[in-house]
């Protein structure tokens, strides 16, 4: 009878085992990938005019996820200084142009070149540059060695700026 019992214990020892190994397993992996993201190379781009007209992964964005950054506070803190067609956000910016209806008045190329770094338009701006890393002071240091938004991150963000399209 006892001699049966201790079976299960031990499997499920075994199950804990595997639970700690999967975890550290899980974390080593999320090492690498905020190592990975830390030396992310900014991907080469060229400026024509007054626009990057390729994108910067070669796909384009998603839209869903390029409002979500958009209105959220801790990624692309957008709404410190625009407002925005957002009915359920309830403080937005006053310092900058109301972003509906930007993708009426801008093309992707133009929306992005204003993301990436928008300073390379009007030296003064305040809006920060979202893909650049070089030339900044007073960066925190989770943002060291890295731009603000990846290269993704930048195109779900043209792409559902280009959706904008009414006043
Ligand atoms: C610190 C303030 C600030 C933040 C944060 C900011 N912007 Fe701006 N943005 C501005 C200002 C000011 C302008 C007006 C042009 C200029 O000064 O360069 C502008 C211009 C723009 C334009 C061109 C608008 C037009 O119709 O002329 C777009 C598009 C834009 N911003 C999108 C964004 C997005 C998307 C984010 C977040 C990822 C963002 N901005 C974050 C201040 C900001």
């Amino acid at each position: 009878m006892t001699g049966s019992r201790p079976s299960p214990t031990k499997s499920s020892a075994d199950g804990c085992g595997a639970l700690v190994y999967a975890v550290a397993l899980a974390a080593v992996i999320a090492s690498f990938a905020d190592d990975a993201r830390t030396q992310e190379q900014l991907r080469p781009y060229t400026v024509v005019g007054d626009a990057i007209p390729q994108s910067l992964t070669g796909a384009k964005g998603d839209v869903e996820r390029g409002r979500n950054i958009v209105v959220n506070r801790q990624v692309g803190l957008c709404l410190l200084c625009h407002s925005g067609p957002f009915p359920e956000e309830k403080f937005q910016g006053t310092l900058a142009p109301d972003l509906k209806g930007t993708g009426a008045r801008w093309s992707e190329g133009q929306l992005r070149l204003r993301i990436v770094d928008a300073s390379r338009l009007n030296p003064g701006t305040i809006m920060p540059p979202y893909y650049r890393m070089d030339g900044l002071t007073r960066v925190a240091p989770a943002f060291q060695g890295k731009p603000v938004l990846t290269a993704e991150q930048i195109e779900d963000v043209v792409a559902y700026l280009a959706t904008l399209r009414n006043e």
